[in-house]
């Protein structure tokens, strides 16, 4: 939106743009009419009942019944409707659709450093399809940052040692403002980038026209041998560490006896922290490997893992799995 040239409102460029304008715009009216009214009422009632001559007393008030009741209700029922409609408009943000378009960002004082799951990684610069959901997984290799598109009406912290996630659909071609929007340092106005959108068409040509080091589980398998992970993970059951081969989206039992799904973020302690929550039955032999794996090799890890789940994987990305209910008799595993 533009007044006089002047850029005031950021363009409605993601498919819940505007719903959450209609829901800021309606806050922002109720609370301009309410303003207006006490307003006008401190002035009104200013000037009607201000003191004429000495000595004068005002009469006393003993409360007014219906008044009251009118007074609680409007509000609470104006404050329910922005609860419900908020609520309704929050659930919507931050649910990615299970077929969204899946990529990493990480970012670091003072840059935003994209990855695309087929291998092409960026810095202050995302590519990405109009007309697709597009779901990102987020951290931090320092301190607290937030990853904040204007434009599609979405942000998010990234918090050191955890992954948050955000997601959009992007509408419209073009390029959008991408911010910091977590005072970070020194050049925390600086940590800027652009978010290109792209028709389908375009973007799969610009895909096909990099990622000469292969796709982010590629890197994460070379990675997975480098680093001797593959001495220990075998893919039956021999190893010394716990086969991962379709492990990612089950429920592990660890030495403690406690249950844990097996995602991002438990796949993520368990390599920097590997001795939080050791598999039962495997000694806690893993070395951490805290402090000598970067966030973005860390990702490419774990796409690495992910991959070796094909089936948890294809359907759902890092979706909440369901519950471990037997397999029917009959069907094989
Ligand atoms: Cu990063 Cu502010």
């Amino acid at each position: 939106m533009h007044i006089f040239g002047i850029p005031i409102f950021p363009d409605q460029a993601s498919t819940f743009a505007r719903d959450v304008d209609a829901l800021y715009f309606f806050i922002l009216a109720v609370t301009a009419a309410f303003a207006l009214v006490v307003a006008v009422a401190v002035i009104y009632f200013g000037i009607r009942y201000h003191k004429t001559h000495d000595g004068e007393i005002g009469a006393r008030i003993e409360g007014n019944l219906p008044l009251e009741l009118l007074w609680s209700v409007i509000p609470t029922v104006i404050a329910m409707v922005m609860f419900g409609w908020g609520a309704s408009v929050f659930f919507h943000l931050r649910r990615p659709p299970d077929e969204a378009m899946h990529i990493y960002a990480v970012s670091k004082q003072w840059m935003w450093k994209f990855q695309h799951l087929e291998g092409q990684r960026e810095i202050n610069e995302l590519h990405i399809p109009a007309g697709r959901p597009i779901k990102v997984t987020i951290s931090s290799e320092d301190v607290l940052h937030s990853l904040y598109f204007p434009s599609f009406r979405t942000k998010i912290d990234a918090i050191p040692g955890r992954y948050t996630e955000l997601w959009f659909e992007a509408t419209t071609p073009g390029r959008y403002h991408i911010f910091c929007a977590e005072y970070c340092g020194t050049n925390h106005s600086g940590m800027i980038g652009t978010v290109i959108v792209m028709p389908p068409n375009e973007y799969q040509a610009w895909l096909a026209g990099g990622g000469m080091e292969g796709s982010l589980a590629q890197r994460g398998a070379k990675l997975f041998t480098d680093l001797a992970c593959v001495t220990c993970h075998l893919d039956n059951a021999q190893g010394r560490g716990p086969s991962l081969k379709d492990i990612v989206g089950t429920t592990i039992e660890t030495q403690a006896g406690d249950k844990v799904v097996v995602d991002e973020a438990y796949l993520r302690e368990s390599i920097l922290n590997s001795q939080a929550k050791v598999v039962k039955g495997f000694q806690p032999l893993m070395p951490t490997f805290q402090g000598l794996i970067s966030e973005e090799n860390l990702v490419a890890l774990i796409e690495h893992v992910k991959s070796m789940s094909p089936k948890a994987t294809t359907a759902a990305p890092a979706a909440p799995p369901a519950p471990t209910t037997p397999a029917p008799a009959g069907e094989k595993k």
